[in-house]
């Protein structure tokens, strides 16, 4: 995969084990037409309508629009967490959509680190804990990573703290340590500096311009104006769907 996200032709191999010369290599997150409608009542709300988009590697892409416009819906769609009504989502090449839940705990374990805004720790974990499980999860093993992982977050000194006794600031860190610690291809993050200051948000752009520098894709939710200033692209939501020229 080529940083910066510039595209090359590239021999790929087909499953038949023959090679054949490709126009590009699959993007790291490949969505095609999401649909998500929630129903509560008689009540319908059309989350998303037709979202289409695609982050390459070495790519950092923002996702902005108002509240209530979709964007907690399509990350959860993308990673997963989530079936849309209609439409896929391919990670690497490989559909993550309408697999069995064994198969997309697999696939996001290898290939995915989440932050939602729902959080994604345990409370009956420590922050290192949690860590160290999500690497036990996307089969790695190095103590070093993770004490290196929370210094690079800078939240060693609350290492051993459970996540209820942390701020908020603090919460988002130790979840952005746990989606980063197995260095996953792809990183999605929903509001990750939400509730941080100005210096953490910077430190976070840090590992952020890191993670794309090795290669790493980033999709983003973000309100924050020096994130989306860094991103490569910008898309831009409203209504549940992607607004025209923000690709
Ligand atoms: N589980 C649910 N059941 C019913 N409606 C839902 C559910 N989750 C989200 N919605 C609705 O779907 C729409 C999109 O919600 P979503 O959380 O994706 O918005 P958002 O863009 O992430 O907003 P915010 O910026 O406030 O986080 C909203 O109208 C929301 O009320
Ligand atoms: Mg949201």
């Amino acid at each position: 995969m080529e940083p910066g996200g510039e595209k090359l032709p590239v021999a790929v191999t087909s499953p038949s084990g023959s090679s054949a010369l490709s126009s590009s290599v699959s993007p790291a997150i490949e969505a095609r037409e999401l649909y998500r409608f929630y129903h509560v009542g008689d009540d319908e709300t059309q989350a998303l309508r037709g979202v289409s988009m695609e982050v390459n590697s070495g790519e950092i892409v923002a996702v902005v629009g108002p509240s209530g416009s979709g964007k907690s819906t399509l990350m959860a769609c993308i990673a997963g967490l989530d079936e849309p009504d209609g439409g896929f989502v391919y990670i690497n090449g490989e559909r993550l959509t309408r697999r069995d839940e064994k198969t997309r705990t697999s696939l996001r374990a290898r290939l995915i680190g989440i932050l939602l805004q729902s959080g994604n720790l345990f409370d009956h974990l420590t922050v290192r804990q949690n860590v160290r499980l999500k690497m036990h999860l996307a089969g790695q093993r190095d103590d070093g990573r993770v004490s290196d992982v929370l210094e690079m977050v800078g939240i060693s000194s609350r290492g051993d703290a459970y996540p209820p006794h942390l701020s908020g600031g603090e919460a988002s860190r130790a979840g952005l340590a746990v989606a980063l610690a197995p260095k996953p291809p792809i990183l999605i993050a929903d509001e990750p500096t939400g509730e941080v200051d100005a210096e953490t948000e910077q430190r976070i752009l840090y590992l952020f311009e890191e993670h794309r520098q090795n290669g790493g894709a980033i999709l983003i939710v973000t309100h924050s104006d020096a994130i989306a200033k860094h991103a490569d692209r910008i898309i831009r939501i409203e209504d549940g769907k992607i607004l025209k020229g923000s690709r």
